[in-house]
Formats: structure tokens, sequence, C-alpha cells
């Protein structure tokens, strides 16, 4: 990224995190993404304040159908279990990526069972995801519902069933997994 890369910052909501990848890596390029016009609207805005709307161009587009091809890098930030249909996402990011390309996907730390989730960080997120994530995911097509909680074995399923031959945990914090997939 510090050399150039070619990136999508997928589910951008306001466009935090890509203006934050666009300010550390200028040689770098990104495409972002959602569905939702308003969170564009708001992400245009505060880029182009940023003095960034020559490194950053912003779309209105659903995961599973958003434009570009040969991306080396497709990043997911805390998106990928709001969708209806993380398959369909997820076939369609492996469309997306050049050969050598990375998926990143940073989802809320969760282990795989339940009652290894009811801790104080857990609760919160159970709580939050059952007003905001799984909702927001039933009310798309697909309803897989993976809710805030998925776990690793839960998106392991989802990106391996899309056809990513490669899937790793490369790292976490307290309050988030950050994945790895290749095609
Ligand atoms: C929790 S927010 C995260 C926003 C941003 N990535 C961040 O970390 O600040 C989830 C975002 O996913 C978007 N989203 C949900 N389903 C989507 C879909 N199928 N295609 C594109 N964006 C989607 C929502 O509009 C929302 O902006």
């Amino acid at each position: 990224m510090k050399a150039g890369v070619r990136a999508a910052d997928v589910g951008c909501g306001h466009g935090a995190s890509t203006i934050i990848m666009a300010q550390q890596y200028p040689n770098s390029h990104f495409s972002a993404f959602d569905y939702h016009r308003p969170s564009i609207d708001a992400a245009t805005t505060t880029a182009q304040k940023a003095g960034l709307a020559d490194q950053i161009t912003f779309g209105v587009a659903a995961a599973q159908d958003f434009p570009g091809k040969d991306y080396d890098l497709v990043c997911f930030f805390d998106c990928l279990h709001d969708m209806g249909d993380p398959i369909g996402a997820a076939k369609h990011v492996l469309s997306t990526l050049s050969p050598d390309g990375t998926w990143m996907i940073v989802e809320p730390f969760a282990n795989d069972r339940i009652e290894d989730n009811l801790n104080p960080v857990g609760r919160v997120y159970y709580s939050a995801s059952t007003l905001i994530c799984t909702p927001a995911s039933v009310a798309q097509d697909g309803a897989m519902a993976l809710g805030a909680q998925a776990g690793e074995a839960k998106i392991r399923e989802v990106v391996t069933a899309a056809g990513f031959t490669r899937f790793r945990r490369a790292s976490e914090t307290p309050f988030n997994l950050v994945f790895e997939a290749r095609p």
C-alpha cells in the first residue's frame, strides 16, 4: 500500500476507514462503496474537506455488485455480518480481486460459542446486534442473519463457500477480528 495499490472499501459508511487509509497511503487509490446514498454523500463531503477528492472515488453500490476489477485489496470494515447475502457478496469480491489480491474482513470480536461470548463486550455486541445488525441483514434479500457475533467459524464458512481457497485470522484486538482471504 505504501508503493501504491488499487483498493476498494466496501460498506464504507461515512468513509472514516477510507479516509484514514488514504491519508496513510498517499500512493494508493481507493474506491469506496455503500448501498446507503446519504452515507456516500456524507463520505464524499468529508473526503473533499480533507483534500482527498483525487485519491478516493465514492459510489452507491451494494457489496454484491460494486464495480471495478483487479483490485489488489478489498476491505470490509464491520459490515459483512450486516449483509443479507454475505456469500453473494463474498463471491462478488472474489470476481473483482486480482489473482494475487487480498480481501480483508474486519468483524466484531466473537468466539464461536454463545457461552464464550457472555462477557461485557459480547453482551453489548449481542444487544446492539439485536437492534441494528440482525434487522439490517434480515431486511435484505438472503437474510442469513450472521449478527455481530458471527465468530471465525461462521465467517470461514461464508468465505470458503464463495470459492476463496485461503483464509486466516490475521490479527485481533479485544473488540475486533481481522481476517485475510485470498483467491
Ligand atoms: C456498521 S456500518 C460500518 C461502516 C464503515 N465500514 C465503518 O466501519 O465505519 C455497516 C455498513 O454496511 C453497509 N451495508 C450493509 N449492507 C450492505 C450491502 N449489502 N452492500 C453495501 N453496503 C452495505 C451499511 O449501509 C453501513 O454503512
